[in-house]
């Protein structure tokens, strides 16, 4: 598998993604993710599966330092102590002294971005947090978060697959060297109807799915966390990072994609965009 190491953090260009699974299904996916030779794992104080995602990498068979664990906190639990304390939470809920990448889940209302950026600081320095990051966040709140932040921005992490144009803001984060995490990569199931990934599938001899994850491959310095609930889909899902695609097929889809394609906008979290 062509799993390549992106950015400062190199973190695994296929992350498992665990939102919106199953409780009682989160440990055993986790583990069955990692036996199939995941290397990445997102989750967040959001989805309520930490203790789970803690139990599944405790289940697999692999190193805690094998794996590259992400989380995220909301904002809430901005203010410098209270982004302390959660995080700490996080940690005691995952069973792990430490988090691989620690994102702010959404941009806050009331508390500057540099006063919750201080408190991460403190974290990586006490070695509780290795890198960090944000999600959600526009280019100028990008911009801010990597002026306070001691360290290289790791990520942003923001909705990306074929169906939603995110051109600008790809090219923005390029431009500054900060890797694009792409959540929501199958569009939550949506890629699987979209004519043009058909096509391009059926080329490949590989489903919609598999196209639309090799397509965000290609974006610069991108990461893709597809979610399953299949075990038998965990091993399609990784290989398609060893799908080749045409110049052509990449226009196609770059082609697909439009602002009115975006999903995750909840009203009381999302930012304006650009
Ligand atoms: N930062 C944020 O605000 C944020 C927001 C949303 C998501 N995320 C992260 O991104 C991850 C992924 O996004 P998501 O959970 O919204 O959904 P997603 O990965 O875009 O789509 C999941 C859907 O695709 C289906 N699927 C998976 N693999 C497939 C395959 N090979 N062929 C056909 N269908 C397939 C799944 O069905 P089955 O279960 O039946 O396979 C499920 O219905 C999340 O789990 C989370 O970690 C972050």
């Amino acid at each position: 598998m062509s799993i390549t190491l992106i950015g400062p953090a190199q973190i695994p260009s296929m992350g498992f993604g665990t939102f919106q699974l199953e409780q009682d299904t989160v440990a055993d996916m986790v583990a069955a993710a990692l036996s199939e030779g995941f290397r990445h794992i997102d989750t967040a104080q959001a989805y309520e599966n930490e203790e789970q995602v803690g139990e599944g990498l405790r289940r697999a068979d692999v190193r805690r330092d094998e794996v590259f664990l992400t989380t995220k906190i909301l904002p809430e639990h901005f203010s410098p102590e209270a982004f302390i304390a959660a995080t700490e939470a996080s940690l005691k809920r995952l069973g792990t002294d430490y988090v691989d990448l620690l994102l702010l889940h959404w941009p806050s209302r009331d508390v500057p971005i540099a006063d919750t950026i201080s408190a991460l600081n403190d974290l990586i320095s006490a070695g509780k947090v290795r890198h960090g990051g944000v999600s959600n966040f526009t280019m100028d709140m990008v911009n801010q978060a990597q002026a306070a932040l001691n360290t290289p921005l790791a990520a942003n992490q923001i909705e990306l697959h074929p169906l939603i144009d995110q051109t600008r803001m790809i090219a923005h984060l390029d431009s500054k060297g900060i890797p694009v995490e792409a959540y929501s990569p199958l569009a939550q199931g949506k890629v699987m109807e979209n004519a043009t990934l058909r096509e391009i599938g059926n080329a490949h001899d590989v489903s919609p799915a598999q196209i639309a994850l090799a397509w965000i491959l290609t974006r610069p310095m991108s990461i893709a966390l597809p979610r399953t609930s299949n075990p038998d889909r965990l091993a399609d899902n990784l290989r398609a990072a060893d799908i080749v695609l045409s110049v052509e097929e990449i226009a196609h889809i770059d082609a697909v994609g439009t602002a009115e394609g975006r999903i995750v906008s909840p009203g009381t979290l999302a930012p304006e965009w650009d």
